[in-house]
């Protein structure tokens, strides 16, 4: 293969073979650009649930809704060719039962594209994961911290510490076992992480949890500093985007109220330019 053949996007089963390998790579995205941004170093790309957040202002991901997914499903399904793209099912489209949970992921893969669906919980959501892959749906699973769950949980809470240990190392056996092909682990205590990456066949996908993990996922608009509202323990900024944004949008608005902006080069001519020889 030459240096520059463009990447094929992997499979879920290229990535539950990537077990034990080089740490697998994944973003959130919820748009095209950014999309087109993470394609080329990105193993998948998320079409997370956190959009609701991270985007249209929400306080939670509870709000956001089957629509909402689809429309930012399409828009980064657009950006994609080598990495894989997989989307959040959104709180209360796939907890009923079976059936719902297989209406609404056949959905959101037919309209989006997405190569694979994600949904939180462990041993409570077993049945419903087994369900999916029986039908040709492949479900990547999310336990711990499970944000669609924080009503229950008490808030945005470290999971799994002490005694709740066994119960997580349950939910990520339960998974795997029902034939998800990675699970998501979100702020759990990092010997716990350790120990499920042992325990599972599956690629172990980290946030706040690992470096232990089979891979690392991170919220896009956390990691450039474009979501400013609250920075968890767990977040690397690389970039402060936010900051740098706010100061070029000031500087826009006195240069306008100062006549500074358009300059001559922004402005056109009466006549066109003649056209070179
Ligand atoms: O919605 C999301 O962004 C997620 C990641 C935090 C894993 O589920």
């Amino acid at each position: 293969m030459s240096a520059t053949a463009p990447k094929k996007a992997p499979l879920p089963d290229d990535i539950r073979a990537r077990k034990g390998g080089v740490p697998l790579v994944s973003l959130t995205a919820y748009t095209t650009p950014m999309a087109q941004m993470m394609d080329p170093h990105c193993d998948f790309v998320l079409v997370g649930d956190s959009v609701g957040m991270v985007l249209h202002g929400l306080p939670s991901t509870l709000g956001v809704t089957m629509e909402m997914m689809i429309l930012h499903g399409q828009a980064v399904a657009r950006g994609l060719s080598g990495a894989m793209m997989v989307i959040d099912m959104p709180f209360g489209s796939y907890e009923r039962s079976r059936e719902q949970a297989f209406d609404n992921a056949a959905r959101l893969m037919a309209e989006t594209g997405a190569g694979a669906v994600k949904l939180e919980g462990g041993v409570a959501m077993a049945e419903t994961i087994a369900f999916l892959v029986a039908r040709g749906i492949p479900v990547m699973a999310h336990v711990g911290l499970t944000p669609q769950s924080i009503n229950t949980l008490g808030g945005y809470k470290v999971q799994g510490r002490g005694a709740a240990g066994d119960a997580m190392m349950a939910d990520a056996k339960a998974v795997a076992a029902a034939g998800a092909f990675a699970v998501v682990l979100e702020k759990v205590p990092q010997t716990l992480a350790d120990a499920v990456t042992a325990a599972v066949d599956i690629p172990t996908i980290g946030i706040g949890a690992s470096a232990g993990c089979d891979g690392q996922i991170l919220v896009v608009d956390d990691m450039l500093g474009l979501f400013t509202a609250f920075k968890a323990k767990f977040v690397k900024r690389y970039a402060e985007l936010g900051a740098t944004g706010a100061d070029a949008i000031a500087a826009y608005a006195e240069d306008v109220r100062a006549r500074r902006f358009p300059g001559p080069e922004h402005v056109f001519a009466d006549t066109a330019p003649e056209p070179r020889k």
